[in-house]
């Protein structure tokens, strides 16, 4: 059996080793492993946002509410983000996975609290078992306090990456203040509990692997943020739990995945839920995917929203400030058990 690999990162030890089995500390017991023969083929709902601003937007919002109900989970086309943007985003994420491995590793950290690194699986100081991808996270809101200390090779990283993450957070404060009407209170309601709010990115890559189906990229785990928007390339890894089933959901082009995570559970005391997702890995097909993760401020205080607890539903969770929360998700490590029942009110 293949050993521990020596490379810091993943990109490295697969570009460099000649593998037919992956090493012993990525595979998963018996029990966890994905059996990617049981997994669905299904969609998940895709809504035009031509018309969320306009008579229509009710009908919008509606939809918006009843896929956060009901999956979790959607897609959304006409977006606003132009395309040259997200191009540029994507080619420049790919470039810099390219990079010779002395280029990459200045950006190396095993610190989650660090505000830009690279790393490689989840959590390389706690877990027991790998995951088979390596990623670069970075902090981009506001951008100037967050631009200067990441990565300048390739040479217009830091245009593109800024100019993705601006246009981006356009469409997150247009999500999150439609998904604030979607469950009855004020548009502006869920943005003034995010204090300065935060925006997060990670770029994803997942190489190519031997034996897909005794791995993860990323195991099931739910997002501690507040809502998520996925950008990816054109190869498929993203599966969603449904009423008990990994479904696989395959890219469409020109949208973005949107879920739900852990602070909008909290927000909305239940009624829509932050759900289990994961990505596998291919034998044959490198992927690149480059979630944004929309968030409050550290210093913000979370907790169900008063006009959504009363009697018959009171409130399911305690107040907490974000930095709390962050703390326990990067520590426990990603599991299917939720982060949340720590933070259930007594
Ligand atoms: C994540 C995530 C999914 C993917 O980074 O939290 O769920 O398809 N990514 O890479
Ligand atoms: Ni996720």
């Amino acid at each position: 059996m293949a050993t521990v690999s020596k490379r810091l990162l993943l990109t490295d030890f697969v570009s460099s080793n000649k593998i037919d089995q992956i090493p012993s500390n990525y595979i998963r017991p018996l029990s966890q492993r994905p059996n990617l023969d049981r997994v669905f083929h299904d969609s998940i709902p895709l809504i035009n946002l031509n018309h969320l601003h306009g008579p229509n937007r009710g009908h919008v919002i509606y939809q918006i509410g009843q896929a956060c109900r009901d999956y979790g989970f959607f897609q959304v086309k006409n977006h606003q983000v132009p395309e040259y943007i997200i191009t540029n985003m994507l080619q420049t994420a790919k470039q810099f996975f390219n990079l010779p491995e002395h280029e990459r590793l200045k950006s190396y950290s095993d610190d989650p609290n660090k505000t830009t690194r690279l790393s490689t699986s989840f959590n390389v100081r706690t877990e027991k078992v790998a995951n088979w991808r390596d990623f670069l996270r970075l902090h981009c809101h506001p951008v100037d306090d967050y631009v200067n200390e990441w990565p300048n090779n390739p040479s217009l990283f830091r245009d593109h990456v800024s100019e993705y993450c601006r246009s981006v957070r356009g469409l997150a404060l247009e999500l999150i203040g439609a998904i604030s009407e979607s469950l009855g209170l004020d548009e502006g309601y869920i943005s003034e509990q995010l204090g300065k709010h935060g925006q997060h990115m990670a770029l994803n890559y997942y190489p190519t692997c031997p034996q897909p189906d005794l791995t993860y990229g990323l195991p099931g785990h739910t997002d501690h943020n507040l809502i998520t928007i996925l950008l990816q390339d054109d190869v498929p890894g993203l599966q969603v739990l449904r009423n008990g089933h990994w479904v696989a959901v395959d890219p469409v082009p020109n949208t973005f995945i949107i879920n739900i995570g852990d602070q909008i559970q909290v927000i909305s005391n239940d009624k829509y839920k932050s759900v289990l997702h994961r990505a596998v890995v291919n034998y044959d097909k490198e992927r690149m995917s480059i979630p944004t993760f929309y968030c409050p401020s550290p210093d913000a205080i979370i907790g169900p929203a008063p006009e959504l607890v009363t009697d018959d539903e009171p409130a399911v969770y305690r107040r907490f400030t974000y930095a709390e929360y962050f703390d326990k998700f990067w520590n426990r490590g990603l599991s299917s058990e939720n982060c949340l029942d720590l933070f259930m009110a007594t």
